[in-house]
Parts: structure tokens; C-alpha cells; sequence
């Protein structure tokens, strides 16, 4: 029996199987439920058992390389096939998108990291801020507007004496009344205003403002800081100017304005032909302000000011439509990819 299974080896060794119908007919023949090898496990069942041993192993042998010259010649097939079937290599790869800052993070960033480099230090504060916070010790006078419900988002009983933060002076209080002096500030962050939401204003809004405070700091350094501040973030060309104003918070008080960056200072649609942009609000902070929050004002002084995150964008990117900012729209995003 061994020399049977010798001469079926070779004969299943030199078969021709170049074509897909000779492979078909090779497995059928030699694997097949009545193929060569069923038989001659048949014919192995009547051995002699002292033989049983060595033609069980040469039997073997046969059966493992016929299947061997089967899974070689075929599995390249099978494996094409299966990838045609799946996968297109000429497809063009697929644009996998990744997420990228908000245009708004990357404005505040941007800002909080050229006050940074002059020592001032992010703190952060409430959303939900009580009246003392917000506007008390703020210098508001109890008919203040921005105290109204129409102007300030008040809790419901039994908390209506807390309010969502108008502005992050609210976190400047705070800084103020828990720290060492000098104090070198900067509070980014949102604030709420009751406002109907258009394209020019909105039920909330980002602001950063500063604050330092220190012995003999004066008007001059306000300006010296706003004028750094401004030639980092618009370009070294641009130039700032003060008019003056007001704020419960300050005295003196004022409005800080830059030359447009569009047309420089001639007048054109952006800076409605007066040759400025509004970017900011600053004044030196009221001695009743640091007394109310521990400070002695007789040696001490500060200054603060206080700008809008969406009005700077506004100015930076050319965006005319505050609602764009909190829409989530992809189309609008995806502009400010870095
Ligand atoms: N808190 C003011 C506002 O929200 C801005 C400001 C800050 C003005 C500091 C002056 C000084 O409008």
C-alpha cells in the first residue's frame, strides 16, 4: 500500500492545475467524498496493524500536501476577490477632519497671551454672580439700568438677588478681595445681557477684561498698556486714542478707539468714514471701588479695562453677524481652521 500512496503523491504532485476548472477537478478527485484519498483511508481500515503505523503516516503526509498545493494555488484568488469586491485602491483616500478652536478661543488666546508677556494672569470667576459681585462693589448706584430686568438676567425666587454676570469686573471684585497686592489681572470669560439677539447684539457675549494695581499707577500707564496691547494684536502701525466716558467703576472713565485697519485712518464703510474702530472701555479704578473691596486708596491705584472677545473677532475676520458665533455652523467654522 505504501508504493499505492507513493505513485497517487506524485501523480497529485505533477497534476496540471493552470486553469480554475483543473483545480475543481484535482479537489473533487483527490479530496472529493468519493476521491482517492476517502479510498485509500478505506483500504487503510484492513492494514495489518504492525503496518498501520508507518502507511497511517505516509497516508497523512499525502493527504496534508494535496491540501497544500489546493490552499496555495487558490488562496491568492479567493483573497483577490474578496478585495475587489470591498475595496477600490484608486478610490481617492478619504479627508479625515479633525476639530480646530473656536474663532472666538483662538481671539481670546491670542489676547490673554500678549497681556501675559507684561505679567498679567488669567483668573476666572462665576457665571452666576450674587448683587455684591456684579454691581455693589462696583459703584452701581441702586437705580442703575444695567440693575433692571431688562437689562440683566435676575434668578427666579427665592434667588433673585443673584444674576447671571453682566461683565467679568464681577471676577475682578474677587480677585481684589482675595489677593496680595500688586494685582496684575486678566478675566476672560461670558457674560449675559438681555438683549434680543440680531445680528449686531446677543443674549451673551465674551469679554476679557484687566486690572492693575499697585502703588503710583497712573493714567499714563493705562494708556502705555492699551497702546502695547493694540499695536500687538492690529500691527505696529496702528494708533489708539482715548475719549472720554463712563463707568460706575472708574473715574476718570473713558472709550479707547483704534485707527481702522482697513483703511488706516482715511474713512471708509468699516469705521463708517471716521477713520476709528470702538475696541474698548477703561478708566482708573474708583477709590470707592478699592476701599469696598479692602484696599487702601490712599496708597494704592489701579486702572481696568474691559473689551468684547466678538468685537475684536468682528474687526479681525470681517464677520458682520454676531449670531454666526454661537450657530455651530460648519461652513463657518471650518474658515478659521488653523
Ligand atoms: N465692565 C465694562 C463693561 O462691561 C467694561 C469696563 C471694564 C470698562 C473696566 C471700564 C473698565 O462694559
Amino acid at each position: 500500500m505504501l508504493e499505492k500512496i507513493e505513485k497517487i503523491r506524485l501523480e497529485a504532485e505533477q497534476e496540471d492545475l493552470s486553469t480554475p476548472e483543473h483545480l475543481a477537478s484535482f479537489r473533487i478527485r483527490f479530496l472529493g467524498s468519493k476521491g482517492v484519498i476517502k479510498g485509500l483511508y478505506q483500504e487503510f481500515k484492513s492494514v495489518n496493524p504492525d503496518e498501520k503505523r508507518e502507511i497511517g503516516a505516509a497516508l497523512n503526509q499525502l493527504k496534508q500536501a494535496v491540501e497544500d498545493r489546493l490552499v496555495l494555488l487558490e488562496t491568492p484568488k479567493k483573497e483577490l476577490k474578496k478585495f475587489t469586491k470591498t475595496e477600490d485602491y484608486s478610490k481617492p483616500a478619504v479627508t479625515r477632519t479633525t476639530g480646530s478652536l473656536h474663532p472666538l478661543s483662538m481671539i481670546t488666546q491670542e489676547i490673554v497671551a500678549i497681556f501675559e508677556k507684561i505679567g498679567f494672569i488669567s483668573s476666572e470667576g462665576p457665571e452666576i454672580e450674587d448683587d455684591w459681585h456684579n454691581f455693589s462693589a462696583l459703584n452701581f448706584p441702586p437705580d442703575h439700568p444695567a440693575r433692571d430686568m431688562q437689562d440683566t438676567f435676575f434668578l427666579d425666587d427665592p434667588f433673585a438677588s443673584f444674576s447671571l454676570r453682566t461683565h467679568t469686573s464681577s471676577v475682578q471684585v474677587r480677585v481684589m478681595e482675595s489677593s496680595t497686592l500688586p494685582i496684575r489681572t486678566l478675566s476672560p470669560g461670558r457674560v449675559y445681557r438681555n438683549e434680543a439677539i440680531s445680528a449686531r447684539a446677543h443674549c451673551f457675549f465674551h469679554q476679557i477684561e484687566g486690572l492693575y494695581i499697585d502703588q503710583h499707577v497712573t493714567l499714563a500707564d493705562l494708556k502705555q498698556t492699551l497702546e502695547y496691547f493694540a499695536k500687538c494684536f492690529f500691527g505696529s502701525s496702528v494708533k489708539i486714542r482715548l475719549r472720554p466716558s463712563y463707568f460706575p467703576f472708574t473715574e476718570p472713565s473713558a472709550e479707547v478707539d483704534v485707527s481702522c485697519t482697513l483703511c488706516s485712518g482715511s474713512g471708509c464703510s468699516i469705521c463708517k468714514h471716521s477713520g476709528w474702530l470702538e475696541i474698548l472701555g477703561c478708566g482708573m479704578v474708583d477709590p470707592n471701588v478699592l476701599e469696598d473691596c479692602g484696599i487702601d486708596s490712599k496708597t494704592y491705584s489701579g486702572f481696568a479695562f474691559g473689551m468684547g472677545v466678538e468685537r475684536i473677532a468682528q474687526l479681525k475676520y470681517r464677520v458682520n453677524d454676531l449670531r454666526l458665533y454661537s450657530e455651530n455652523d460648519l461652513r463657518f467654522l471650518d474658515q478659521f481652521h488653523l
